[in-house]
C-alpha cells in the first residue's frame, strides 16, 4: 500500500480574495510523498509563497483542498503545528532574546533533549557563532536570515517549508544548507521549498512549475531548465 502522502492538494486554488475568481494561479495539484523534496519553481508573483502560507495554513483555500499527512490543514491543531517546521518572508523573532536565548527557547518550549548543544552546533552551522550573543534587532539582513533558518532546524519536524530559503545567504552558506536540506531528507523529513537556486533545485526530487497559464508537476531538471530560461 501506498504510504499517505506528506502533502497532497486537489484543485487547490489559493489567492487573498473571497472568492475562486480571485485565485493568484490556475488550480494546484500535487502529491509529496514523505522524504521527498518539492521544488516550486516561477517567475516572480507566480503565486509560489501564496501556494506556501496555504501549505502551512496562514491562508485558507478558496477552492479545492489541502492535506498534510493526511489530514486537512489547519494551524491551530498542536499536532501540525509540532510537524511543520516554516521558513517564511514574514517570520519575526522575539524582540528581547539574543539568536542563542531566542534558538534556546524554541528547542526546550518542543521539548528537544540536549537543547544547548543542538543550538551550538547549528549556531556553528549556520554562521552565527559570533553574533549569537547579539539581539536580532542588530543582526545584517543575512544574519537574520540564517538565525531563522536555524530556528527550523533546532525543533522537530516531519515537513519543512522553506520559501525562497535562499536569500540573503552567499555562496557557501548555500552549498551548506543544500547539505542540511539533503540530510533532511535522508532522515525522513519531507522539504517543500520555493526556489530560484540551481542548486536546491538540485536537492529536490519533485517539482511543480508556476507560469500564469498553468500550475504543473515535473522533474527538477524541467524546473532546472525553466529557472535557466527566466
Ligand atoms: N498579501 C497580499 N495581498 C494581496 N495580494 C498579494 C499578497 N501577497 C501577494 N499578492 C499577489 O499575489 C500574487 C502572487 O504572489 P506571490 O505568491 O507572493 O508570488 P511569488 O512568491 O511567486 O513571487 C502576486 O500578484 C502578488 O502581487
Ligand atoms: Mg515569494
Amino acid at each position: 500500500m501506498a504510504s499517505t502522502p506528506a502533502l497532497r492538494s486537489q484543485g487547490l486554488l489559493v489567492g487573498y480574495g473571497e472568492s475562486a475568481a480571485t485565485a493568484v494561479c490556475p488550480p494546484i495539484d500535487v502529491s509529496v510523498p514523505p522524504g521527498a523534496g518539492l521544488a516550486v519553481v516561477g517567475a516572480n508573483g507566480s503565486g509560489k509563497s501564496t501556494f506556501l502560507r496555504a501549505v502551512v495554513g496562514l491562508l485558507a483555500p478558496l477552492g479545492g483542498k489541502v492535506e498534510v499527512f493526511g489530514r486537512e490543514v489547519d494551524e491551530r491543531e498542536a499536532e501540525f503545528r509540532s510537524a511543520v517546521a516554516t521558513v517564511m518572508d514574514e517570520d519575526a523573532a522575539f524582540p528581547a532574546l539574543t539568536v542563542r536565548e531566542h534558538l534556546l527557547l524554541l528547542a526546550r518550549g518542543h521539548g528537544v533533549a540536549k537543547a544547548s548543544d543542538l543550538v551550538t552546533e547549528l549556531v556553528d552551522e549556520f554562521g552565527l557563532g559570533e553574533r549569537q550573543r547579539a539581539m536580532p534587532a542588530a543582526l545584517s539582513s543575512g544574519q537574520r536570515r540564517r538565525m531563522l533558518l536555524a530556528a527550523a532546524f533546532v525543533r522537530p519536524r516531519k515537513l519543512l517549508v522553506l520559501d525562497e530559503p535562499e536569500q540573503r545567504l552567499d555562496a557557501g552558506m548555500r552549498d551548506r544548507l543544500v547539505t542540511r536540506l539533503r540530510a533532511e531528507r535522508a532522515a525522513g523529513v519531507t522539504v517543500v521549498m520555493a526556489t530560484h537556486d540551481p542548486a536546491l533545485v538540485g536537492a529536490a526530487s519533485h517539482a511543480l512549475l508556476l507560469t500564469e497559464s498553468s500550475v504543473r508537476s515535473t522533474k527538477p531538471a524541467q524546473a532546472l531548465a525553466f529557472i535557466e530560461a527566466l
